[in-house]
């Protein structure tokens, strides 16, 4: 096996998630660590322009807070899915044991089982870095209060990590105050969650936080499966489909400010938290229907409550209104001004902000 550390690039989009890809210099073989739907075009890019060839998408866990990308990435590259064999995600080409190996050219991961967050958390050593996901952050760790979280199981993850050396480099999956990578012996000597004794992490962990947003629907594109390419569809592919209102809807699932600041026309509102309780008004909408928000996250959590509801016959518009605005696409407005795509007051809080809903313990 090479001693020369394997590269590494992270990869942050988001405000407080973290996507890594790594590869081997020799063989350009690669392995990107929990990515997500929304940023996948961008990893596509990013593997073209590194020239690596994409082997592994791993999933730290089940993410209860954002839609994983790795079955996106499939779809594009032919990577395969590795999750924990702790995972009951029917995702995977892979359900990955305790101290299994992937290899890299000359390198390997080491898939280390730690549960205490979720019950299939895992966490990546690549010989100098561990990739700790939602199980360990810099000076905080994974909240256990739901989806099986176990703050005792946390405890001994936690030591298993500790177990792979003072020296070892700490990447975790989200972080809420800006910092990067940190060390185990760092983690040791200031992380309160990290250093506590077995009685005192569970009693840091005795609050309960609210549900992520969405998490029904997050769950069900993560577990069971994602959007098939064939129902993704661009800007320039909207006007193939006719009259909206007549020959097919343009459902739009923001929140009414940011509907009224710019929208496609003839575009309808039903925000996301109303589709449910309004389905019996979807049924007699013209179908298709393209799903429409500010990114493509929320049409996409919008296509998962119609497939629960059997109705399959949906499109997702891609990138959402910042992709039509992008692609210089007429829009209107009820404001008096110029339309303009915005983040609605309501959207503070979104998948990985911290506040509440969040993976942290806070
Ligand atoms: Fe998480």
């Amino acid at each position: 096996m090479s001693v020369a550390t394997i590269e590494m690039k992270p990869i942050a989009y988001g405000r407080d998630c973290k996507t890594y890809l790594l590869w081997d210099a020799d063989t350009k073989e690669a392995a990107i660590i929990d990515p997500r739907f929304d940023h996948v075009a961008r990893y596509v890019r990013e593997i073209e322009q590194t020239g690596v060839k994409l082997k592994y998408a791993i999933d730290t866990h089940t993410h209860a807070d954002h839609l994983s990308g790795s079955d996106r990435l499939r779809n594009l590259t032919g990577c395969a899915i590795v999750m924990s064999d702790a995972s009951k995600s029917k995702v995977p080409d892979y359900k990955v044991a305790d101290g299994e190996t992937l290899k890299l050219g000359g390198h390997q991961l080491t898939l280390l089982h730690t549960p205490g967050h979720t019950p299939d958390s895992m966490c990546i050593f690549d010989g100098h870095r561990v990739y700790t996901g939602d199980t360990l952050f810099i000076g905080s760790a994974a909240r256990t209060d739901f989806m099986g979280g176990s703050p005792e199981k946390l405890y001994e993850s936690f030591r298993k990590i500790e177990a792979l050396g003072n020296d070892v480099e700490v990447w975790p999956g989200h972080d809420y105050n800006g910092h990067e990578h940190s060390t185990i012996a760092a983690e040791l000597e200031t992380n309160p969650h990290f250093k506590a004794d077995r009685d005192g992490l569970i009693t840091m962990h005795k609050i309960k936080g609210d549900l992520p947003a969405n998490m029904a629907e997050i769950l069900s594109f993560n577990t069971e499966a994602g959007i098939e390419e064939n129902k993704i569809i661009k800007p320039t592919d909207v006007a193939s489909f006719g009259t909206p209102g007549k020959d097919f809807t343009l459902l739009d699932s923001r929140y009414v400010d940011e509907f009224e600041a710019g929208r496609i026309d003839g575009a309808i509102l039903i925000p996301l938290p109303e589709l449910h309780d309004r389905w019996a008004e979807v049924e007699k909408l013209p179908h298709p229907i393209v799903s429409v928000c500010r990114s493509g996250v929320r049409a996409t959590m919008a296509m998962m409550t119609a497939r629960h509801a059997g109705d399959e016959n949906w499109l997702l518009l891609e990138g959402g209104m910042q992709a039509w605005q992008k692609a210089d696409k007429p829009m209107v407005s009820d404001t008096g001004k110029d339309p303009d795509v915005i983040t609605s007051k309501f959207a503070v809080g979104g998948s990985c902000a911290a506040g509440g809903g969040t993976c942290s313990a806070g």
